[in-house]
């Protein structure tokens, strides 16, 4: 049913270029699962990342004893550490999500997933040992759910933890790895979130972080090869704590990369200034998660404006995009921020894969870490050109201007078409730099630029980055504003 269902969400196979990534965690899937469940994997992987905004959601909470239900494209709802709310989920909160997420056009536009959090079983194992859905909140059984979410066009996820409990004490699957990620998958699960609380002391576990979730990632290509089916598509949650950018991608699709997101612009700004340094982590088959899209998570304590650039970083940094929402009160504005399909695009790009990456920090040196003030002029490729990202972190509207070879993706001596990916505008042709003007406080752009071709004679100076370049008869290319960076350079020659 997986298998059928992931290439009905009209995903392609991953191209040449993508294919040629061969990362580690592949090669160990393709040793256990054999080379038959090979494509498959590749396949699911692509979605995941690329459609995973196709999925989503659901579930749960809200502080005030609300309903907060999330929609999720690719990872999981959050963890819920210290919000008991969070515990307020049952079969008809879940199923509600889901048809919301149809009725609502999300569906059409990706979002394809609906994920359990935590607190979906009792808080005992059964006497034969496996993980029971709790009665009192999924009287039908969890096959039951699962099944008439699959019957909208949706794939369901659950939630466990590497320790001996989940962050709400409920079972966790620690010495279980093996019994309760089969569970799942006879439940209808195709992905797993995997968090990090209440992990055995030193002299049970005898393991890092890294052995830690190595157990479950084993245990899932155990499973796989003895079903034959695709492996559970797994989602890290380790908040970020031990670098999982570095070593995750070789148990699963997914890392969480910081502390659970809070819905103010502070928690945003952090979240993308620690994210900037770790971009390239990013690429198909593993994924920086930021966690939620979270204003629609905590009513609104981000503005338009501010959502607007949440959505836009996670999208364009190929988070996997997680609402979390009470969808039946969600208002258009916001439907309309989650399905931009111009940025969701880029998000789900099937040729490009990676991240984009920051060019210059702007207010403040480049490399500077900065929480309230992270990196403003962001650019990545796209398989339809080069993606440009304007971040005002300013509390006022400022024009904000970059010169087109800032970004290793443009080519010098060429023109570019400019579409706006928000105003879904084309502006016109940029000859060597762009501005945008009046960026609102805390707003965003996001725009692609296409070759159009040989720049107008006479565009500028030859050289748009003058620093050593020269004519072949070894004058310095001259430059307008100041020539002091060319007489070093003669220094130097
Ligand atoms: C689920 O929770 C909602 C809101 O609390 C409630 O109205 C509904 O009856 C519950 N459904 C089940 C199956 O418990
Ligand atoms: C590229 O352009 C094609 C044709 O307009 C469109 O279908 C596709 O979604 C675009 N991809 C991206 C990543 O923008
Ligand atoms: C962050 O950058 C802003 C803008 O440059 C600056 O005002 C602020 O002091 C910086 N914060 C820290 C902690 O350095
Ligand atoms: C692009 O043009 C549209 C329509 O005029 C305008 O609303 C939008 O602000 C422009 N975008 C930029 C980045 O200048
Ligand atoms: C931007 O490029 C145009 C066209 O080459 C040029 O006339 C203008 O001076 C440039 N602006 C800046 C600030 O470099
Ligand atoms: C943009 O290019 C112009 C002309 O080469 C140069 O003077 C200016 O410093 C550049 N600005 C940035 C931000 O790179
Ligand atoms: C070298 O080429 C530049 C640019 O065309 C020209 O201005 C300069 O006079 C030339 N120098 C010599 C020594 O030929
Ligand atoms: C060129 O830049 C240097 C160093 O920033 C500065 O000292 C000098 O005054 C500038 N010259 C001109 C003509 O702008």
């Amino acid at each position: 049913m997986r298998g059928k269902g992931w290439k009905d969400a009209g995903d392609k196979e991953p191209s040449e270029s993508g294919s040629a990534r061969t990362e580690t965690g592949r090669k160990r899937r393709m040793e256990v699962a054999g080379l038959g469940a090979i494509a498959e994997v590749l396949l699911v992987v692509v979605v995941v990342v690329v459609v995973t905004v196709a999925v989503a959601v659901v579930v749960v909470v809200e502080e005030q004893g609300g309903r907060r239900l999330s929609a999720i494209r690719t990872q999981p709802a959050r963890t819920g550490g210290t919000d008991h709310a969070v515990c307020n989920i049952n079969e008809s909160i879940v199923l509600e999500a889901a048809e919301y997420l149809v009725n609502l056009g999300l569906k059409d536009v990706g979002y394809r997933r609906v994920n359990l959090d935590d607190c979906y079983s009792e808080k005992s194992r059964s006497p034969a040992g496996d993980i029971v859905a709790s009665a009192a909140r999924f009287p039908s059984g969890m096959n039951s759910l699962t099944d008439r979410i699959h019957a909208l066009g949706l794939y369901v996820c659950c939630y466990s933890d590497s320790g001996w409990f989940t962050c709400q004490l409920y079972p966790g699957s620690y010495q279980n790895e093996y019994r309760d990620a089969k569970l799942f998958q006879d439940w209808g699960f195709d992905y797993l979130k995997y968090d990090n609380c209440a992990i055995p002391y030193d002299d049970v576990i005898r393991q890092g972080i890294v052995g830690k979730y190595q157990r479950i990632a084993d245990a899932i290509a155990q499973l796989a090869s003895d079903t034959g089916k695709s492996p559970l598509i797994l989602s890290l949650c380790e908040w970020g704590e031990e670098q999982p950018w570095l070593w995750a991608r070789r148990y699963g699709q997914s890392w969480r990369t910081t502390g659970d997101i809070s819905s103010n612009w502070g928690s945003v700004t952090d979240i993308i200034n620690r994210n900037s340094f770790i971009a390239w982590a990013s690429d198909f088959y593993g994924h920086n998660d930021m966690d939620i899209v979270s204003r629609h998570n905590r009513n609104g304590d981000l503005t338009y404006e501010e959502a607007r650039t949440h959505f836009t970083v996670w999208a364009l940094m190929k988070s996997p995009l997680l609402i979390s929402a009470d969808l039946s009160s969600i208002s258009e504005a916001d439907l309309s921020i989650l399905a931009n399909e111009e940025i969701l695009a880029i998000n789900q790009d099937d040729v490009i894969g990676t991240s984009i990456t920051p060019f210059r920090w702007g207010i403040n040196s480049d490399w500077v870490s900065n929480s309230t003030h992270p990196a403003q002029y962001w650019s990545g490729e796209s398989q339809n050109g080069t993606v440009f990202m304007l971040i005002n972190t300013l509390d006022e509207p400022a024009d904000m201007f970059f010169n087109l070879t800032e970004s290793p993706w443009v080519r010098a001596g060429r023109q570019y078409h400019v579409r706006d990916l928000w105003a879904h505008t084309d502006n016109g042709t940029a000859v060597r730099n762009f501005t945008a003007e009046a960026v609102p406080g805390h707003g965003v752009v996001a725009l692609l630029l296409q070759d159009a071709g040989d720049e107008p004679d006479n565009a500028g100076p030859p050289c748009a980055r003058p620093h050593w370049c020269i004519h072949k008869n070894g004058t310095l290319a001259p430059v307008t504003s100041n020539t002091s960076l060319h007489t070093s350079s003669i220094g130097l020659l």
